[in-house]
């Protein structure tokens, strides 16, 4: 934790002040800015060590480079803010956040992480409020869970909902969707969960949703993904599954890298570059496999065979910020993308 002693303020001959950084016991903190905006700053800093100083800087006029700054959600930061004083986590909520005996099971070889973890019917996901996605989302197939029960129907699912266990301010609406020429792509499948009304129904919460590119990706090759995980599920003990959205750099025209994605709507929902899935397969003597998947989130040939999207686990690791399967060692695995273990 910083202690802030004072704030550091550029001061421009117009004596126009403005707070730019805060410094701390040891160095000034300086938020990172735009090049369009550093370039025009002044060298000298000045402090300001009083409330008045502060109340002087405030009251001044802003300067105009200001505005190049984006101001994420003022769009409907009026409606939003009647709800400042909600918690977190409201308590009406039907989603669990802690751990059912049923999560127990579909965590049982660790969790990535433990950012805003909810527990729905048939699958876990932890989301990612700045980026109004998931962080990641667990489940566990068996066979017979994947195919559908008497009296579970798609079509009675209830549609795309926000997912009201997020506060207002981080939440994705049908709304961010729309128009937006994406797909509202599911991380687990709904078609994972024909077992059940409530757990295939429960699929549809916005926070285990994703901007995916529809014809190609979503409808295509992402699609035989999963129907290949299902496949894999039927044959064989069960299958552990754990999805996510990347944001992977890219080398731009200047030579150099950088992580650029889409945001839609209001609420400046991420298009995430690529997507991973990594599945941990059990078979029917409890012995393990590993396949790990990305997929770039875009219109890709059909005929181009999963096995190309083998991508190496601790790259996706790496990318992702967290450990999968960490409770497993890797060499108790039989294959991991069709090899022997190192
Ligand atoms: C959100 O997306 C950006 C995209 O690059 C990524 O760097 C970041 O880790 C993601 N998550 C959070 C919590 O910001
Ligand atoms: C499969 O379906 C049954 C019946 O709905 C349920 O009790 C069970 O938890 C599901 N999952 C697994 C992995 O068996
Ligand atoms: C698990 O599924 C895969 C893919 O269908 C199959 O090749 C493998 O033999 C299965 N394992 C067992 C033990 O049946
Ligand atoms: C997974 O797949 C990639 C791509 O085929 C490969 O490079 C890597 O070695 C595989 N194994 C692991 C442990 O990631």
């Amino acid at each position: 934790m910083f202690s802030f002693r004072s704030l550091a303020v550029v001061s421009f001959s117009t004596g126009v002040g403005y707070v730019l950084g805060l410094e701390t016991n040891s160095e000034t903190q300086m938020m990172k800015l735009p090049r369009c905006i550093t370039a025009i700053l002044p060298q000298k800093a000045e402090r300001l060590r009083t409330d008045h100083d502060l109340d002087l800087a405030e009251n001044q006029h802003i300067p105009s480079w200001y505005k190049l700054l984006p101001v994420p959600g003022t769009v409907h930061a009026a409606t939003v803010a009647l709800d400042r004083n909600l918690p977190a986590t409201p308590t009406s909520t039907p989603v669990s956040t802690a751990p059912t005996n049923r999560a127990v099971q579909i965590m049982k070889h660790g969790y990535p992480g433990f950012d805003n973890v909810r527990y729905y019917e048939d699958f876990v996901v932890s989301y990612d409020r700045r980026n109004r996605t998931a962080h990641w989302v667990f489940e566990h197939i068996k066979g017979d869970n994947c195919t559908y029960a008497e009296g579970v129907d798609r079509s009675k699912c209830s549609d795309f909902r926000p997912d009201l266990s997020i506060h207002p301010y981080f939440r994705a609406t049908n709304a961010d969707y729309k128009g937006s020429g994406y797909d509202r792509g599911h991380l687990a499948a709904a078609s994972n969960h024909r077992h059940s009304q409530k757990a295939m129904d429960d699929t549809f919460v916005l926070s285990n949703i994703s901007p995916q590119v529809g014809v190609g990706f979503n409808r295509g090759v992402w699609n035989s993904l999963e129907k290949y995980t299902r496949a894999l599920a039927r044959r064989n003990r069960s299958v552990y599954v754990c999805t996510g959205p990347l944001y992977l750099p890219r080398k731009e025209p200047d030579g150099k890298q950088y992580v650029k994605y889409e945001v839609i709507g209001a609420n400046n929902v991420a298009v995430p570059t690529h997507f991973f899935k990594v599945l941990v397969v059990e078979d029917e003597k409890g012995q393990f496999e590993m396949k790990s998947f990305v997929m770039p989130n875009q219109a890709l040939p059909e005929e181009i065979p999963l096995k190309a999207f083998y991508y190496p686990i601790d790259s996706i690791e790496r990318a992702a910020g967290f450990l999968l399967f960490e409770k497993i060692p890797r060499k108790m695995f039989k294959l991991i993308n069709g090899s022997k273990p190192q």
